[in-house]
């Protein structure tokens, strides 16, 4: 397991060497991240904790969300590159729709350390959190989603 440094030291060279076309480039870091130290990373307004991007670059950003107890997303979509989603704390569900005629394709629960892939190629989705007690989750989008 690699810690966010090494992550993006790993990722930004392989991506200066590769190039870099998909977020799925990244899945063998990504499953490999050890975030043990998120929890300091987080920001917070009006004491309560916000969505806060971690890193940046002209590549990909990395984002933690924070979900309230029973905070759910709408219907959405990650075009492009897609997105890699890791629960870091609590759980999230996920329901995802086909991204031509929006019916249902799958409902998908996401235990602590699962992690997925979601690209408009594949599905739309809506993401919930069923607990009554916040979750969190590590995002992974191209910059351009
Ligand atoms: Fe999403």
């Amino acid at each position: 397991m690699k810690n966010l440094n090494a992550f993006l030291s790993e990722v930004e060279n392989h991506i200066d060497n590769n190039g870099f076309d998909d977020v799925l480039d990244l899945i063998p870091w990504f499953e490999n991240l050890q975030m043990s130290d998120w929890e300091s990373m987080i920001q917070y307004e009006n004491g309560q904790p916000v969505n806060t991007t971690i890193y940046q670059s002209n590549e990909f950003r990395i984002i933690i969300i924070c979900w309230a107890g029973k905070q759910q997303s709408s219907v959405h979509g990650h075009s492009e590159g897609g997105g890699l989603i890791k629960v870091l704390k609590g759980q999230l569900e996920e329901t995802r729709f086909h991204p031509i005629d929006r019916n249902v394709v799958g409902d998908f629960k996401y235990c602590e350390g699962a992690m997925t892939y979601i690209h408009d190629m594949i599905a739309l989705h809506q993401v919930k959190n069923p607990d009554p007690h916040p979750s969190f989750s590590l995002h992974v989008y191209t910059k351009r989603t």
